[in-house]
């Protein structure tokens, strides 16, 4: 039994360590004559990449990214493109430091994944959290730039829209201040503000979780599967099985829960084409598990980074009381390097979808 593939026709299988020699994936099903070269995906990595901040772990990894396969350049392709075979993409780790984590060997982290990799395999990595870091994380953003170029005229972007208890101003909403500010904030005076927070939160020795909201537009009308491959049901898993993730969204999510009936349907008038135009986007894009033409909006919730300098009660492998304090290099809000994580995922779930509706009703040639 092994579980580290996802997607049907767009099929990603990640592997690697936080302190092995390197990780990487596989990506099958990518379909033939798309235009791709390592740095398409290394600028994808650049954004993920540890150590661009204060505000992140200092591990420095380069996260240099070599495609070994499925991809081929001659005269008559015109620069490299796909050929349709399994792309496998690899990059090595450079910067680890294993004596760090000796402290963790016999003990557990409380509220990371040590005790159950523990209880489940009886052996256990745990040099940097072993396969259960986030530095598989690097992995699915490379399989993210490819499955971008599988969906040419969608644009998936995200942010942060909530620091600890902080949120951002919807007015000052400004997509290019995500790229300006360390924290992917979309809102210049929260940023400021979050950057003071975290500082203080980070000199304690302790961390906080973060919301991040992932739009995805472009999208026609008619993606995601009923009824056990909803579109929605798809985004929810992929957010899930990110690292941290407690919570995800679609559209208003809970706060859907709290409206009357005619104030959460979002109403429709006619559009100029074939498509209606809905006044607003409540459900996020998705109705029945379908895309409906509108922007996909949905958001995940992960917690304050497990690993902290802060002394917590924990038990020792053989049973004993203990109590931990875990140093080498964490970042003090997860949630700022998963944005392009999270879109990354969104883009993986979107091309298998895009792959999957042409299989099945035809049409949609992009
Ligand atoms: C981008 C990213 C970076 C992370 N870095 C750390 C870290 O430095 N230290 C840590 O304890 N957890 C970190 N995590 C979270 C752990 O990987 C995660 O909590 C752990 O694997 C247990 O899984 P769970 O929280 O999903 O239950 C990170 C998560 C993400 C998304």
């Amino acid at each position: 039994m092994s579980h580290n593939t996802f997607g049907h026709l767009f099929r990603v299988t990640t592997f690697g360590e936080s302190h092995g020699p390197a990780l990487g994936c596989v990506v099958d099903g990518c379909p033939p004559g798309l235009p791709l070269v390592a740095e398409d995906i290394q600028a994808e990595l650049d954004r993920r990449r540890p150590g661009q901040s204060r505000f992140t772990t200092q591990r420095r990894e380069p996260d240099a990214v070599r495609i070994l396969s499925g991809v081929f350049e001659d005269e008559r392709t015109g620069g490299q493109r796909t050929t349709g075979t399994p792309i496998a993409l690899v990059i090595d780790n450079v910067d680890q430091r294993s004596k760090d984590y000796s402290d963790i060997r016999d003990s557990f982290r409380p509220g990371h994944a040590d005790y159950t990799y523990d209880a489940k395999y009886g052996i256990r990595d745990y040099r940097g959290g072993g396969r259960s870091s986030a530095r598989e994380t690097a992995a699915r953003v490379a399989a993210g730039a490819i499955a971008r170029k599988v969906l040419p005229g969608i644009a998936i972007r995200g942010a942060v829209v909530q620091m600890g208890p902080h949120r951002v101003d919807r007015d000052r909403w400004d997509w290019d201040e995500v790229g300006r500010n360390p924290l992917f904030c979309p809102d210049p005076v929260a940023a400021a503000e979050w950057e003071r927070y975290l500082d203080g939160i980070r000199k304690e020795g302790s961390s906080v979780g973060a919301v991040i909201e992932i739009v995805a537009e472009g999208a026609p009308a008619g993606w995601g599967a009923p009824v056990y491959a909803k579109l929605d049901a798809d985004i929810a898993a992929a957010f899930m099985s990110i690292n941290a993730v407690k919570g995800v969204e679609i559209g208003d999510g809970f706060a859907t829960a709290a409206l009357r009936g005619e104030e959460n349907a979002d109403e429709m008038r006619p559009g100029n084409g074939d498509s209606p135009v809905f006044l607003s986007n409540r459900a996020g894009g998705i109705l029945g598990g379908i895309s409906t033409g509108q922007p996909i909006v949905a958001r995940f919730a992960v917690k304050p980074t497990s690993s902290i300098l802060q002394s917590r009660r924990t038990v020792t492998r053989s049973g004993e009381a203990a109590d931990i304090v875990t140093r080498g290099r964490h970042d003090p809000c997860v949630g700022i390097r998963a944005v392009p994580v999270g879109e990354a995922m969104m883009a993986c779930v979107l091309a298998d979808h895009y792959l999957r509706h042409r299989g099945q009703v035809g049409g949609g040639e992009r």
